[in-house]
């Protein structure tokens, strides 16, 4: 049995945490997609931490974790992640494994990520420049190396011949970076990676289902930046929705249970790209400075928002979500009056569909208005405790979305979660 949980927004919701506070109910976590564009953030016994490669169940000894094949791997960020965590005294290794299928990000990957962005000049796509974009362009362009290269005789020579093809397209563009440096970190690291356990994950992942251990897939980025479903082209390279599971674990679609979708009380977007409920005045201020809404990745200001109910429909349709975590509720404890956007305008228009094409036209938002409840939540435990107005945000949203919100997170520490009646 696979449980999922993934990001309905444009990234960020909170899933590192959520991931973290459930995981001891899971024997095996697992990251399907994505690298390390992502930044997941966990507090330790108070220690903050940021996850970019490692999936976010690695500080709980008794639950496994597992970077599936579906996943670009940068082995120097991975060696850099195992840096942190045994600064707080854990060896990743004990509990983690790697997928052979898994690509490599080679540092030449991140010079052309770099490369693209500055020819796209205006239209650039706001890019975390991890060289996510051209590794997946060497997956499906079929020229990729894989961890389970890294383990063959011939890896260098044709590393060196990806390198050169890499560098006759930077040669192209015009483009000129010295990556000496990155090149030998690249090659320390992969030391590492080859000490590690490395994988079949897919008979890995279906023997622990077979034997009934308890599996949750964790999403990187969030729906709204999917390949294929986002608001392309300004999105990420792989399928963030529920469907990048089965292709990034090889589990089969009937494995799956419940796909628990995590969208913020608000929301937030960092990079360029279409944002209908974007607040370009105080109250996003606000919400940026209330909700420190700084990317963890590239420490970026976060665009922010109110609650986009269109987008969150669609999300919630592309990916089966069968429950919904809300964070961040909180960060509105002080908002006297909040807004969800209920419908969208184009050409005069009214519609509740998310349009193929978000960025050609503007998109007025319809809101509802709503009187916010003026009080401290972060110290809530229980359902009972919180103040009437915002049961009736979450129990409007309940309905507006079909789907039933299971939990509410109302701090950034992991014993701050409430579960709603009937979880
Ligand atoms: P992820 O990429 O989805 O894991 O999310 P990030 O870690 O990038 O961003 C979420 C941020 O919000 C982090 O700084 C978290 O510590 C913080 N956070 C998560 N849940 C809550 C919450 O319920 N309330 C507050 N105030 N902060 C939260
Ligand atoms: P987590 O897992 C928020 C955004 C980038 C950019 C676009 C493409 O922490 O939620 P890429 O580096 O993938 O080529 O960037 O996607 N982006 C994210 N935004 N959270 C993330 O991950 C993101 N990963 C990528 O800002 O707009
Ligand atoms: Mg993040």
């Amino acid at each position: 049995m696979v449980d999922v949980l993934l990001g309905l927004q444009w990234g960020d919701e909170g899933k590192g945490k959520i991931v973290d506070r459930f995981a001891p109910d899971y024997d095996l976590i697992a990251r399907f997609q994505g690298g390390p564009n992502a930044g997941h953030t966990l507090y330790v016994e108070g220690q903050r931490i940021v996850l970019h490669q490692i999936p976010s169940g690695i500080f709980h000894p008794h639950t496994d974790n597992l970077i599936g094949g579906g996943v670009v791997l940068d082995p120097v960020t991975l060696k850099r992640e195992f840096g942190k965590i045994a600064a707080l005294g854990i060896d990743a290794s004990r509990n983690l494994c790697i997928s052979e299928r898994a690509h490599l990000i080679l540092p030449t990957h991140r010079a052309l990520d770099k490369a693209s962005e500055t020819a796209k000049g205006n239209n650039r796509i706001g890019s975390t420049l991890k060289g996510i974009g051209p590794a997946y362009m060497d997956k499906t362009g079929r020229n990729g190396l894989r961890v389970g290269d890294m383990l063959e005789r011939d890896f260098t020579t044709r590393y060196i011949r990806l390198r050169l093809k890499h560098q006759k397209m930077l040669d192209s563009l015009s483009f000129s970076e010295d990556i000496t440096e990155w090149e030998e970190e690249f090659f320390e690291a992969l030391e590492l990676l080859r000490s590690l356990r490395i994988v079949n994950g897919e008979y890995h992942i279906n023997d622990r289902i077979s034997k009934g251990d308890r599996v949750l897939a964790e999403g990187a980025q969030g729906s709204m930046l999917d390949v294929d479903f986002g608001t392309f082209p300004f999105v990420t390279s792989s399928n963030t929705i529920s469907a990048g599971v089965c292709t990034g674990l090889g589990v089969a679609p009937q494995r799956i249970r419940e796909v628990i979708g995590v969208t913020k009380a608000y929301c937030t977007r960092v990079g360029s790209g279409p944002f209908p409920t974007e607040l370009h005045d105080e109250t996003g201020e606000r919400l940026r400075a209330t909700g420190n809404e700084f990317g963890a990745t590239t420490g970026r200001p976060r665009r922010c928002g109110w609650l986009d109910l269109v987008a969150l429909r669609f999300a919630c349709m592309v990916n089966g979500v069968t429950k919904l975590v809300m964070t961040k509720s909180d960060v509105l404890d002080n908002f006297a009056s909040l807004s969800a956007c209920e419908a969208y305008r184009i050409d005069g228009e009214t519609t509740d569909k998310v349009p193929y094409q978000m960025s050609r036209r503007p998109i007025e938002p319809v809101y509802r208005a709503f009187e916010g409840w003026l009080s401290d939540t972060s110290l809530c435990t229980s359902y009972d405790e919180l103040p009437a107005r915002m049961k009736e945000y979450v129990s409007y949203m309940d309905t507006a979305l079909g789907t039933r919100i299971a939990y509410v997170s109302n701090g950034p520490g992991r014993d701050q979660l409430i579960s709603m009646p009937g979880t």
